[in-house]
């Protein structure tokens, strides 16, 4: 008779945890009505309805439909309906048309979840026999995109509110951004690295369903980096500021080529969220996730939503470079983990200054445990180009599309943001979009060469 070969211990502990991600992703949905959830106000961003929808899609069907006989579809459309970009499993609506789904409604979604939460219980208190691993496998995926699909409903909501001409607040009961001290301006300190030949990726143990990373992180392999230096804490509000009002956004030598046809195109005169005004001393307002703030209260905190084309042009303005992806991999195995780090849970829901408690004593020679801010608070733009690290192998089948088919013209960041589940990120974490993309919590740390 088969039996579990993980101990039930460990799979029960997998229907805990898919229970906590599944409720955090409704949690957050709490303050939207059904109204602010339809909402597709750019091209890359989805109403969060779909993203509800979406990621039940996910487990039904790379879980339930291939492991579950016993399992029936909540509808018969959803299968290719809520489909992303999965093009072996057949066709999916165009992603423009996915503010169109006033039907089903919220509530037929709100039951299609239930109904698949139940299914995945009612599979993971079966016996699994011979299909144990890659069914595990598959739900410790589907875990982790739903993390991702998280973070993107934050980010895509936000875009919807300020696109709405009362910008709204996401929860006016949330004080996001603000500083929860008096923090002055923090000088950057630079942190030295001897560089060699490092490990750099992950090779999962390949008998353990739980010991999870993207094929994207895989395989560990070595790379040998140059002596460089990195940034002790990521550029502020305050730094940037200085960059526009030192023309930055006029003086075409700072910029690559395409990102200078963009800045021209796209008229770009700041981050996204950034408006001017009168109103207040800097002739800034930036929009939050709690409304607009004053650009002077967010003086100190990491500047966000910029694309890699700002933050190579300010990186090159300050006479800096961004870090490739294996410096900044490299340099975050060195330091310890931040238990402050600010991302989703803290409910900032914005990027905060950096603890001033951190520099208690600073003054002194800089180590590997000054870099503040690794984890949390912005994705950090890279300088390198997202592809597969030698002997990269995409997963099997359809769900080979998850990562590999985006391996051309996108720019690695690192690091989680402040939206960015806490239990979703590691050193070996590769984000990545193409280098205009501005709407997620996306910003830059210096590095330099000594
Ligand atoms: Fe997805």
């Amino acid at each position: 008779m088969a039996a579990h070969t993980t101990a039930p211990a460990a799979v029960s502990s997998l229907l805990a945890r898919y229970r906590t991600v599944r409720a955090a992703t409704l949690a957050f949905t709490a303050p939207l009505s059904p109204e602010d959830m339809m909402v597709q106000s750019c091209p890359e961003a989805s109403p969060v309805k779909w993203h509800l929808a979406h990621t039940t899609w996910f487990f039904e069907t790379f879980v339930l439909t291939p492991y579950s006989p016993a399992y029936k579809p909540f509808h018969k459309d959803f299968h290719w309906l809520f489909n992303s970009y999965y093009n072996s499993l057949g066709d999916m609506p165009a992603k423009n048309l996915r503010s169109s789904f006033s039907r089903p409604p919220l509530d037929d979604i709100l039951a299609y979840r239930a109904h698949v939460d139940r299914s995945i219980a009612k599979l993971l208190e079966s016996e699994l026999g011979t299909n144990e691993f890659d069914i595990l496998s598959r739900i410790t995926l589907g875990l982790e995109h739903e993390q991702q699909h998280l973070e993107l409903a934050a980010t895509d909501i936000k875009h919807a509110l300020f696109t709405n001409p009362l910008h709204p607040a996401y929860n006016v009961s949330e004080n996001p951004g603000a500083p929860s001290q008096s923090a002055s301006s923090i000088e950057v300190g630079f942190t030295k690295f001897s560089g060699g030949l490092v490990n750099i990726g992950t090779t999962p143990d390949p008998t353990d369903p739980h010991a999870f990373a993207f094929d994207n992180e895989t395989p560990q392999h070595k790379v040998f980096l140059q002596p460089f230096e990195l940034a002790s804490r990521l550029v502020t509000v305050r730094d940037y500021l200085a960059f526009i009002n030192d023309n930055g956004y006029t003086r075409p030598e700072l910029w690559l080529s395409e990102g200078w046809t963009t800045n021209c195109a796209e008229k770009w005169q700041a981050p996204l969220y950034w408006n001017r005004t009168d109103a207040t001393p800097s002739g800034w307002v930036i929009f939050t996730l709690a409304g607009f703030k004053c650009l002077d209260e967010l003086a100190d905190t990491p500047v966000c939503h910029l694309s890699f084309f700002e933050a190579d042009a300010f990186a090159r303005w300050s006479g800096c470079r961004l870090p490739t992806e294996f410096e900044w991999e490299h340099a975050t195995l060195q330091v310890l983990s931040s238990p402050t780090a600010n991302m989703l849970e803290t409910g900032n829901l914005h990027p905060t200054p950096t603890p001033l408690s951190s520099f208690a004593g600073g003054g002194g020679p800089a180590s590997a445990l000054s870099l503040q801010q690794m984890y949390g608070d912005v994705w950090e733009w890279t300088a390198s180009p997202y592809t597969g690290y030698p002997g990269y192998k995409p997963l099997p089948g359809a769900l080979g599309e998850y990562n590999g088919k985006f391996m051309s013209s996108q720019i690695i960041l690192r690091g989680g943001s402040c939206v960015t589940p806490a239990a979703h990120i590691r050193p070996t974490y590769r984000n990545f979009f193409h280098p205009a993309t501005r709407w997620q919590f996306s910003g830059l740390r210096l590095a330099r060469n000594p």
